[in-house]
């Protein structure tokens, strides 16, 4: 489809279906579920963003390719992609989460990828026949640079990416075949314990960046999170979408809502509580 001026914003709010029909990404989004085991870490609200993010993994992961979201911090890329492979099919998919630190070493990673593997012939490994092998590695850029410049794990993940094996780390030194293996990958930009990682790695990915979710999504994230705070009941339900709007645009009297202070002096409410703390009132 040739894209036309202008199509680029369209894109982010519209999916366009096989039969040519653009259709918005939220009538996509579902209603919240909490998760089963109730961590707040594995909390997901479901929003335009995320809707769009797991349809861009599915599809680079369904073509069997490498995917990396990068973005800020908090932008929801550990529980999306988390969220993403929770609804694979665990007949045929084997998740394997490495969480990436400063000293993850090279070694760390051969031994997880070797302990979720077995061998199929000679010189060919692979997690067991019928299933795919998903490395999670998350926080990539973590791993500390050695003196050469070089981050380890980021170096043999390469080499395990470019050329789909690995050498064994025993005396022979022999070449190890992997198969059915798959990466999907996040990290933040390079900064504070983040750092820049080799671009040649990078390009072996098809990579997003995530954006830090708009205003509207933020109110619905939070609305939702509030929802069992507040309950059912009138009084604080009403109470939710002020609150959620004040964290969000700012401070306002909490009384009349026209200043933008806390308490402002033309608002009568405050006025009068503030004579009673004083003890002006009379
Ligand atoms: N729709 C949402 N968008 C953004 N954050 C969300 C959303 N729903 C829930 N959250 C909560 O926001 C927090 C941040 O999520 P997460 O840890 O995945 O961020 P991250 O991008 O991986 O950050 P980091 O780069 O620090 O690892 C989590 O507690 C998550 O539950
Ligand atoms: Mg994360």
């Amino acid at each position: 489809m040739e894209l036309k001026r202008g199509v680029g914003p369209w894109l982010c709010l519209h999916h366009l279906l096989a039969a040519g029909v653009w259709k918005a990404w939220k009538t996509y989004v579902e209603d919240y579920e909490p998760p089963s085991d109730g961590q707040f870490s594995k909390i997901l609200v479901p929003t335009v963003d995320v809707v769009r993010t797991t349809w861009l993994l599915s599809t680079v992961m369904g073509a069997g390719k490498p995917c990396l979201l990068v973005g800020e911090s908090g932008t929801a890329k550990s529980v999306t992609i988390g969220n993403f492979l929770g609804s694979l099919d665990a007949a045929t998919n084997i998740i394997l989460n490495i969480n990436f630190s400063s000293r993850t070493s090279s070694a760390d990673v051969q031994r997880a990828v070797e302990d979720s593997t077995e061998k199929r012939t000679k010189d060919t490994y692979g997690p067991p026949m019928g299933k795919r092998l998903i490395m999670f590695l998350d926080d990539l850029n973590m791993p500390r640079v050695d003196k050469y410049g070089t981050q380890q794990p980021i170096a043999l993940l390469k080499l395990f990416i470019e050329r789909k094996g690995l050498y064994d780390r025993g005396k022979e030194l022999s070449w190890k075949n992997m198969k059915d293996v798959q990466v999907v990958a996040g990290m933040g930009p390079p900064g504070g314990a983040r750092n820049p990682v080799d671009p040649r790695f990078i390009s072996l990915f098809n990579v997003f960046e995530i954006q830090f979710p708009s205003t509207d999504n933020l109110r619905t994230i939070y609305q939702v999170r509030m929802g069992p705070c507040v309950g059912r009941g009138g009084g604080w339900r009403c109470l939710q979408g002020r609150v959620v709007d004040d964290s969000l645009c700012g401070r306002r009297c909490w009384h009349c809502r026209r200043s933008s202070r806390a308490t402002c002096s033309s608002c009568p409410a405050t006025r009068s509580a503030r004579s009673w703390a004083t003890g002006s009132r009379t």
